[in-house]
């Protein structure tokens, strides 16, 4: 059955037999209400488009065509994992889109944080579209929204994501098959559908990606200096055992430059700032204590591994005064 809202006495899903039984029910339900017709999803890579990728391959398998759009501004690895749980092992329509110089280009010179945000999503919409209009026989649109998305575009909290950002001549009918569900429901269906734990139960990452965390005027040199210390930051609170303990951690590299020494020689380079907070609702967070020798080990792999990079630096800025994210 297609739900339009959460039945007051629906059980929390809990365990794997009660996702399994949910994803039945959906798949049973967007059969019914797509037919034979043809679906298109935006598939990013986060939890909430993975899981319903996965259901309606399960359900449609290839009357659905995903489409990932490489913003430039995703982590090291996204793009390639997608491309390798989707397209490879899941065996799904997917169109890979490298628009990377596109928003780059955009975003070149825009220091504006709001403005930057303004950009990354129009972007993001000229370019679904465009791909939306190049494959025929398209009715319907299917959105990874989420029960809370739901509750707090009623409250006026927010916008919730989705709603209405594609051009009117792309008129799809939308299919939201965990509509209904909170967070940790969507990660136990993933589970059962068989997405890969880092990707089901991954931090939280915003829409405008690397960009929040290249304050000011996003260079590639800078972004790419996001982009490695930010790998070595996961892969180093991976093999600490941090990975699925801390809510969010990330790097950010500021545009100022500090002098230092490498290899002898003066070395005028910028800092990079490691941030990792837990949080219940994101409205308040409190710093990680994370252990000296892991902090020592990250200044020493970040200092010498990513180019551009001459000083580390851990914000022990509570949420408030700080936010979460820099811009
Ligand atoms: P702040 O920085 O406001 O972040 O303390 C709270 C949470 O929201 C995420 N965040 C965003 N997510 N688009 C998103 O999808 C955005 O523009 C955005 N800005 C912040 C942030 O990562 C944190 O989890």
């Amino acid at each position: 059955m297609v739900y339009d809202r959460r039945p007051d006495d629906m059980v929390r899903i809990t365990t794997p037999e009660l996702a399994n039984a949910f994803i039945d029910e959906q798949v049973q339900a967007v059969k019914e209400q797509v037919g034979d017709k043809k679906v298109l999803l935006a598939l990013s890579g986060g939890v909430d488009s993975s899981v319903v990728a996965a259901l309606l391959i399960k359900a449609i398998g290839d009357q659905l065509t995903c489409v990932h759009v490489n913003h430039g501004l995703l982590r090291k690895g996204e793009p390639e994992q997608v491309i390798e749980v989707f397209q490879n092992q899941m065996n799904a329509n997917l169109v890979y889109v490298d628009a990377t110089d596109r928003f780059l280009d955009k975003l070149a010179g825009v220091d504006d944080p709001e403005q930057k945000r303004m950009i990354i999503g129009n972007e993001f919409i000229e370019v679904f579209a465009e791909e939306a209009r190049k494959l025929e026989g398209v009715e319907f649109l299917a959105q990874g929204t989420i029960w809370p998305d739901i509750l707090e575009s009623e409250d006026g909290i927010k916008a919730h994501h989705n709603a209405g950002g594609l051009p009117e001549d792309l008129n799809f009918e939308l299919v939201e098959p965990v509509k209904i569900l909170f967070k940790d429901e969507v990660r136990m269906v993933g589970d059962a559908l068989g997405l890969p734990e880092n990707m089901v139960y991954r931090q939280p990452f915003p829409g405008p990606g690397l960009g929040v965390r290249c304050p000011g005027a996003i260079t590639r040199d800078r972004l790419e200096a996001v982009r490695e210390s930010d790998a070595i930051l996961r892969e180093e609170f991976e093999k600490a055992g941090l990975a699925g303990k801390v809510w969010q951690y990330f790097t950010v590299v500021p545009d100022f430059r500090s002098t230092g020494v490498k290899d002898g020689k003066r070395a005028f380079e910028w800092m990079c700032i490691i941030r990792a907070v837990n949080t219940k609702d994101a409205m308040t967070a409190e710093i990680e204590h994370v252990p000296f020798d892991l902090m020592q080990k990250l200044v020493d792999r970040i200092t010498h591994e990513v180019p551009g990079i001459n000083r580390v630096l851990y914000d022990m800025t509570p949420k408030p005064t700080g936010t979460i994210e820099y811009e």
